[in-house]
């Protein structure tokens, strides 16, 4: 049990989920386009994904295109799609000195062949690694993943496969794109903003929340300390008293 009067990060929780936002607002404040943010978001995770294996963490999600971002203008749309093909190359580079799995959830039917297959091969050549599990979110949004999930139970149900009373919370969580990992128990949000934005909404029903004013490519493994040690000094009832 953790120390609830100092908080310590003894106990590091299994998963730990960040909307990784004020990407664009880093960019504008040091006068660059938005899309050097985005390069500097990038980066920044790679080197907290590294620094958050050496301190033992299981999973991490980052979310980091959302089903509502296709409305942003098409010209950072484009470049956030090439700097993702740009990226897999790097992570693939990464793998060969790091124990990081890289898994995907979203829809990634949406980006194009070459990039599928990039991600694909990215999630290919980390699937043995017995590190962090870093799971990209692309083109995710939570609804979107819960009406994917009850297209797939529908469509069982439609062959004979299940009957409608059947169906349980853990038979709906295993038709999630998460169904491999446990859900988050944090859910830290950068660059100030207080709100979901579609995140991970079935998955949270229980998660810790921390939110930092800092952007995200300004939020390093101290920051991350500092919310799992917060972390640590909550009560989670789960109902319970
Ligand atoms: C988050 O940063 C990354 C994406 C949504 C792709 P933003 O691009 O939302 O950055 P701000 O919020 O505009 O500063
Ligand atoms: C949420 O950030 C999505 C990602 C971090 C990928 P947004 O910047 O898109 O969210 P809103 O528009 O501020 O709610
Ligand atoms: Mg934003």
């Amino acid at each position: 049990m953790p120390d609830k009067s100092t908080g310590t990060t003894e106990t590091i929780p299994t998963h730990i989920a960040f909307i990784m936002d004020g990407n664009g607002r880093w960019g504008t404040r040091k006068r660059l386009p938005r899309l050097a943010g985005h390069r500097a978001g990038v980066q920044n995770l790679r080197r907290l994904a590294e620094d958050a294996d050496k301190l033992g963490l299981r999973f991490m999600t980052a979310y980091a295109f959302s089903t509502e971002n296709w409305t942003r203008p098409e010209e950072e749309v484009s470049g956030l799609m090439e700097l993702f093909r740009e990226y897999c190359g790097q992570f693939i580079n990464d793998s060969r000195k790091n124990n990081i799995r890289i898994a995907f959830i979203g829809d990634t039917a949406r980006f194009d062949a070459d990039l599928r297959r990039r991600i694909d091969q990215l999630a290919d050549v980390t699937k043995a690694k017995t590190g962090l599990t870093l799971i990209l979110a692309l083109n995710y949004g939570g609804r979107d993943d819960i009406v994917r999930a009850a297209r797939r139970l529908c469509e069982d149900a439609a062959k004979g496969r299940l009957s409608p009373g059947e169906v349980t919370e853990a038979m709906f969580s295993g038709s999630l794109d998460t169904a491999r990992f446990p859900d988050p128990d944090l859910i830290i949000r950068t660059a100030g903003e207080m709100r979901l934005s579609n995140f991970l909404l079935w998955q949270s029903a229980y998660a810790e929340f921390y939110f930092s004013d800092k952007y995200f490519p300004d939020f390093r493994i101290a920051d991350l300390i500092e919310a799992i040690d917060r972390f640590n000094r909550r009560d989670r009832r789960f109902g319970g008293i």
